[in-house]
């Protein structure tokens, strides 16, 4: 391991904002902050939203300054890449968001049933072949966690450079009947682009630099529907 990485992994032992799970310690029993992060960690009421697969956290941090009065939980399973979160976060003084490091299939550990407002999904791996349609973030599978942790109608979005990926959560969404917000092949084409919609993140500003059209659809997520896979051609093996 290169030295600089080493010292982000000491770092971010220090960062008491930084949740680190011992994976050994909760599988089984669940994370200690589970249906309890408002109480114990953000000390309020307010609002959680999570970003999935934060990376670097430019999401995360960006919507903690536009919104105060609200909490924000970066989750990425790469401790350096979420270290320039969070490192940003100290240095600027922002108190209402936290990096959680874990996989993402393991959410139903950290939060509990209705603790939860929104999602956001920024620049995932599209996952193309058939057989990794389970590891898509906006697969059933992922999204039958998400509408355990979400309260009743909560709001998902995603954004990406992916085509493939925009069109297989479309479909998703259109065959399950979930009410679309925002849906657009080409976000800076629109003139809807507001302060929230102009962050950019770390994967974001690559695909613009290459000159990639960014996709976002946004959602509202009924828990009370067992979600169906569409027929969607993926790439074959
Ligand atoms: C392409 S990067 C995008 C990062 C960031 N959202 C951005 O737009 O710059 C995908 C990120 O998702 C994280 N990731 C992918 N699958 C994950 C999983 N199952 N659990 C946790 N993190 C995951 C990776 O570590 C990586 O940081």
């Amino acid at each position: 391991m290169g030295k600089g990485k080493l010292n982000k992994f000491q770092e971010i032992e220090t960062f008491n904002h930084v949740i680190e799970p011992d994976v050994k310690n909760f599988v089984e029993h669940n994370h200690r902050l589970k249906g309890k992060w408002h109480a114990e960690f953000f000390k309020n009421e307010n609002s959680i939203i999570l970003e999935l697969g934060c990376g670097k956290g430019e999401y995360s941090v960006g919507l903690s300054k536009l919104f105060p009065n609200k909490n924000f939980v970066g989750v990425d399973i790469k401790g350096a890449r979420i270290w320039r979160g969070a490192k940003t976060s100290l240095e600027e003084n922002i108190n209402n968001i936290a990096f959680l490091r874990t996989r993402i299939e393991l959410i139903n550990s950290f939060f509990a049933e209705n603790e939860v407002d929104e999602i956001w999904i920024t620049f995932p791996d599209p996952q193309l072949k058939k057989r990794r349609t389970k590891k898509r973030l906006t697969s059933t599978i992922f999204l039958h966690n998400y509408q355990k942790i979400l309260k009743q109608n909560s709001i998902v979005h995603l954004k990406t450079d992916s085509r493939f990926l925009f069109d297989y959560t479309n479909a998703l969404v259109k065959l399950n009947e979930l009410e679309i917000i925002k849906n657009t092949t080409d976000l800076y084409d629109e003139n809807w682009i507001d302060d929230v919609l102009s962050i950019q993140t770390h994967y974001e500003k690559l695909h613009i630099d290459e000159g990639d059209t960014i996709h976002y659809i946004s959602f509202y997520l009924d828990k009370n529907k067992t979600l169906i896979e569409p027929d969607f051609q993926s790439e074959d093996d």
